[in-house]
């Protein structure tokens, strides 16, 4: 054919990618790898291998090992070894590794980006100038935040030995995710990537040995879920830090509640990706070629959910035909394909059965007429439209090339279909309008919002989920936080449980005085009687009957969690309203200061109860102060764009307070979470829950929004399975003993929320150190990064 023929029909001639070298480098290995454990390659302890396979051909690429608990732990061994070394190391020491890591991926690009193809079946495009570049952005990011460590985060340890557990579908990119900021931050790691994916782990590991890392710095062991499981509970790993399906995040809290392994979980998503009317419409399918078309649709974060309005609606979706039509699905090393091959047969009937379903559900399926290649693993570019928002493939993750597309008639409407989903990942919002596309961005509940665009990474960016598609963030300063440990938080004494009748002369002269004290519930604003009709008694120090509490159940949690939720434009008001109130509070505790601080006393003592309500108002002068304060961040990162890190309140949380401090307890637990915008069920403290009565009249005098703050007292333990059980909860912190943590973290896998406890140990609430400040409200908010772009 003549270059002017070939002009004339415009046809892709074939453009593939050499793979001779990356094949070469498998040989030169003998095809078959062992665990990269303490700087060497061992064989798995069982003998056992398994295979990985190009899936756009299904041949064999070399033998894995599979690893066994014992190999597992032979990899912990290594990183608990070289904790202490890595950790002596300075900060620019450790900055350099991540520095040379960082340049020795960028000068093995190719080879890392022809292996990941061959191995994962994503383009070549994608991994070479998408996937890679990351890889060793996210090195550099980090090299910096290792040099700055000491500086930025004072008096913080590093959890210790991490686990780290990644998918198939960024294989390398999602162990930069993990390994750099552990790293960063003085960790020691082993790290299990996916059965199908395992290869660049491997060329990782190489890279290690390569720049000189201290041996068991980094340790690979490669296996399937059952390694993963044992890594997971393995006794001696501080940390674990999980991408992958939700059901498999589950099955991880659940596994690791018992312990005090810090956890991060980035779970799945059904990403909104939603177009206005006055969205420049051309540019929207291009992001939804991005948005879903990407790596096969195989992203967590994919534009899964196309929500399009009204009256657009049949614009929109005739120029998404025409587009798909010019979509090209085939050989992934093939430098001009668009959409490679599904990871694994399973995950391909995956799709196709979620589809039929769909399908069976109402939905029209419309494919383009392209030629699927005749071997593979291949899904064509698909789009499901008029889908009912119930129907399967609006709420499940399909995790693959698949369109559900919906359509809406208001902003309003929009926000709500965006949200009705478990997850709360991502989401993509088209409009010319910066006002339209901010306010919905404001309103969707997810980790990240795209406004015109899509798809978005930057290192110095934090990424993770809202709801059920995990928590904890990576990427950022956030980031770097899964992996860190205020000293005094890890080095706190376990706490010994109180004797309910303490020893000892009480220290006060009356200790009736506070006998006859009828105290209730406090739901929405109001005083309640218990449904139960039963109330428990309350004893001072020295045994006597000090007056008798409310007995709460399911059902008054149940009334207190939807009071707390009609609360919500708590979180919307102004910072400054929130503060207000709080100085407030203050005010009006500091004038009953006097007669709280004689009940109490009969409870905790005069000393005690003297600091509690003094500290008590300090504290809420302190979050005062921080409601204003406590800004996000604009990041800038390397594209057209800044991306907006807005501090948003988690919604409405549990809170189980501590028993030994009532006044001082309650407040430093729920001032955080309020003066962040929260809406929180607090159960006060079940040594003394008579403290709800002086607390709801100091609020009722306070101008506190009814239901902003729901008190619910009775028997801790009960009312706390209530809470961690409630679906409607999204956080719950817990200060207790150590088995009332662990029940707090294994009874809410069930919507994954979000879990904070003391880990069973003894907090001094009395010090400003350990009683308030960042870490708290580190605890309290989640981040959500909306990018905007700017320019032509
Ligand atoms: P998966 O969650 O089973 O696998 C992810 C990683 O977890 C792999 O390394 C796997 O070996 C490991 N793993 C599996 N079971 C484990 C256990 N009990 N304990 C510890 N580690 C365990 O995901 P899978 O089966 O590969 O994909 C199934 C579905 O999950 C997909 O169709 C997709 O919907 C979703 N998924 C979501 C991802 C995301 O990035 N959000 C990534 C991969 C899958």
């Amino acid at each position: 054919m003549s270059v002017v023929e070939k002009f004339r029909s415009m046809e892709y001639g074939p453009a593939p990618e050499d793979p001779k070298e990356s094949l070469a480098w498998l040989d030169s290995r003998q095809r078959r790898f062992g665990h990269f454990i303490g700087g060497e390659w061992r064989a798995p302890v069982e003998g056992k291998y398994f295979e990985t396979a190009d899936p756009s051909t299904g041949e064999k690429l070399a033998d894995m090992a599979q690893g066994s608990a014992a190999d597992v732990h032979a990899g912990v061994k290594a990183a608990r070894a070289a904790l202490a070394g890595w950790q002596k190391l300075s900060c620019h020491q450790r900055a350099k590794f991540l520095y040379a890591l960082a340049r020795q991926v960028q000068k093995h690009s190719r080879r890392l980006a022809v292996l990941e193809t061959l191995d994962n079946g994503k383009p070549i495009r994608e991994s070479r100038d998408i996937d890679i570049p990351l890889v060793a952005r996210h090195f550099y990011h980090h090299a910096g935040w290792a040099q700055l460590l000491d500086q930025e985060f004072p008096g913080y340890l590093a959890c210790g030995v991490v686990g780290q557990i990644i998918p198939w579908n960024f294989p390398l990119l999602m162990l930069a995710w993990k390994i750099a900021p552990a790293l960063a931050s003085g960790n020691t790691v082993v790290l299990k990537p996916a059965e199908y994916t395992p290869l660049t782990a491997l060329a990782f590991a190489e890279l290690c040995n390569e720049v000189g890392l201290p041996a068991g710095v980094v340790n690979i062991v490669t296996g399937d879920g059952a390694t993963g499981e044992a890594l997971v509970k393995h006794a001696d790993v501080d940390k674990i830090a999980f991408t992958g399906s939700t059901e498999v995040g589950r099955a991880i809290r659940r596994a690791t509640a018992q312990s005090h392994k810090k956890l991060s979980l980035e779970l799945g998503g059904k990403s909104p990706f939603i177009v206005f009317e006055d969205a420049d419409l051309d540019s929207a399918v291009e992001g939804l070629v991005d948005g879903i078309w990407f790596n096969q649709g195989q992203v967590c974060c994919a534009g899964s959910r196309l929500l399009v309005q009204e009256s657009v609606a049949e614009k929109l979706t005739k120029k998404l035909q025409t587009r798909m039509g010019t979509l090209r699905v085939g050989a992934p090393l093939d430098k001009a394909i668009d959409i490679g091959a599904i990871i694994a047969r399973v995950q391909l009937e995956r799709i196709d059965g979620l589809v039929k379903q769909g399908i069976a559900e109402g939905a029209t399926c419309w494919q383009p007429e392209i030629v699927l290649p005749s071997r593979g693993l291949f899904y064509k570019p698909t789009l499901l439209s008029n889908v009912h928002p119930t129907s399967i493939v609006a709420q499940q993750e399909i995790f693959g090339p698949v369109l559900a597309s919906m359509t809406f008639r208001t902003p309003r409407e929009a926000v709500e279909l965006a949200n009705n989903t478990v997850y709360g990942l991502a989401a993509s919002v088209w409009s010319e309008s910066v006002n339209v596309a901010l306010q919905a961005a404001a309103q969707i509940k997810a980790g990240v919002v795209w406004v015109n665009s899509t798809n978005l990474f930057d290192a110095a960016c934090g990424f993770g989920g809202y709801r059920e598609s995990g928590f904890g963030r990576e990427g950022g300063r956030e980031g770097l936080l899964e992996y860190l440990e205020p000293a005094w938080f890890r080095n706190a004494p376990v706490i010994v449980a109180p004797s309910t009748t303490e020893n000892g002369a009480p220290e006060v002269a009356n200790p009736s005085s506070g006998i006859d004290r009828t105290v209730k519930l406090y739901i929405g604003g109001k005083q309640a009687r218990p449904d139960s009709g039963y109330s428990i008694p309350v004893y001072g120090n020295a045994g006597a009957l000090l007056g008798e509490a409310p007995l709460g159940n399911r059902k008054d949690v149940r009334n207190a969690v939807e009071a707390a939720r009609k609360a919500e434009g708590w979180g919307k008001t102004t910072a400054h309203n929130r503060a207000q109130v709080l100085f407030y509070i203050a005010e009006n505790l500091s004038q009953r200061g006097e007669e709280i601080r004689k009940r109490l006393a009969v409870a905790v003592g005069e000393r005690q109860a003297a600091d509690e309500v003094r500290l008590s108002i300090e504290r809420l002068f302190s979050y005062a102060a921080w409601a204003d304060k406590f800004d996000g961040a604009v990041h800038n990162p390397p594209f057209r764009n800044i991306s907006i890190a807005m501090n948003e309140p988690i919604g409405t949380v549990g809170v189980i307070c501590p028993a030994s401090t009532p006044l001082l307890g309650f407040f430093s637990m729920v001032l955080p979470l309020i003066s962040v915008g929260n809406t929180v069920v607090a159960i006060p403290s079940e040594r003394y829950p008579l403290i709800a009565g002086d607390l709801y009249q100091v609020f009722e005098t306070s101008d506190l929004p009814g239901g902003v703050v729901n008190l619910v007292t009775g028997r801790s333990s009960e009312l706390l399975k209530v809470l961690a059980e409630h679906d409607d909860l999204d956080a719950l912190w817990c200060y207790g003993d150590d088995a009332m943590c662990a029940a707090a973290k294994a009874l809410s896998a069930g919507n994954l929320k979000q879990v904070w406890t003391n880990e069973g140990r003894a907090i001094d609430l009395f010090s400003a150190d350990q009683g308030e400040g960042r870490t708290y409200l580190q605890h309290a908010y989640q981040v959500k990064n909306i990018w905007v772009p700017y320019g032509e």
